[in-house]
């Protein structure tokens, strides 16, 4: 089984000096397990700041977005080089805020996926069916569909290099996290599908789940082998059950 994913989506909370006395706590009560790796998306204008606090810690900096272009007139934007300079492993893309809220297409998302690749940048590729589409029994329609978009163009040992996110739209912020049934049911999916079009391995293949995770839900989701982690946002923002939820996700926990 491959090392268990958290990753804390502080979205956007916290100003640098908050974000400093977040992540100071965290590294404090951290205590780091073989089976896990903890990541932490602070906003873009606070990486700089958390990363030197991390620079002791195994703990890796992610960031929220990019642009899928290099560099150029694109007022506002922040480009792969820049992240990959502020010392960003990963980059969380597709989210279904990028997506739903600031009108973030499947091509867009792909052409940012692409360009973090080959910036060294591994994305976290977010998707997931919201509620009207879950209740008209088109989840697998939907996740096929951001699936083969999303990762349309690349190669298997691009795959190596990128995590997939089940973030259910109706999870998100709600309170309500999906069942470890309902999770799993779409996780298998979507392995199974990527296998099969990649020709991999399923079990190389990281699906971490997102949606109202929490230091009391967490042990339940982390009970399936479909789970490879967690995205984690609200709870993410409070370093006692950010760390809890990654002391449960320890593979002997
Ligand atoms: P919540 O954990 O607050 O539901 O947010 C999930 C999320 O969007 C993580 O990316």
């Amino acid at each position: 089984m491959p090392k268990r994913i958290i990753v804390g989506n502080w979205k956007m909370h916290k100003t640098i000096s908050q974000a400093e006395a977040l992540i100071r706590q965290i590294i404090e009560l951290y205590q780091p397990d073989p089976s896990v790796e903890l990541a932490v998306a602070p906003p873009f204008v606070a990486l700089e700041s958390v990363n030197r606090l991390l620079t002791t810690t195994p703990i890796k900096l992610a960031a929220q977005n990019v642009c899928g272009k290099n560099e150029g007139a694109f007022t506002g934007e922040i480009s792969p080089p820049m992240l990959q300079e502020l010392g960003c492993h990963y980059v969380i893309l597709g989210h279904s805020e990028r997506r739903h809220l600031f009108g973030e297409t499947d091509q867009a998302i792909n052409e940012k996926v692409h360009a973090a690749l080959q910036q060294g940048l591994q994305p976290i590729l977010c998707i997931g069916e919201r509620l009207e589409e879950r209740e008209s029994d088109q989840t697998h329609s939907v996740i096929q569909h951001q699936l083969q978009r999303g990762l349309a163009g690349l190669e298997a040992k691009d795959l190596e290099n990128l995590t997939l996110a089940y973030e259910p739209v109706w999870a998100i912020g709600t309170g309500k996290a999906a069942t470890v049934d309902q999770a799993s049911e779409v996780h298998s999916a979507i392995r199974s599908s990527v296998a099969t079009g990649w020709k991999l391995n399923p079990e190389h293949i990281r699906i971490l789940y997102g949606g109202s995770v929490t230091a009391d839900n967490a042990q339940t989701l982390f009970q399936s082998p479909q789970i490879n982690g967690a995205l984690v946002g609200k709870a993410c923002l409070n370093s006692e059950s950010f760390v809890k939820i990654a002391q449960l996700a320890a593979l002997d926990s």
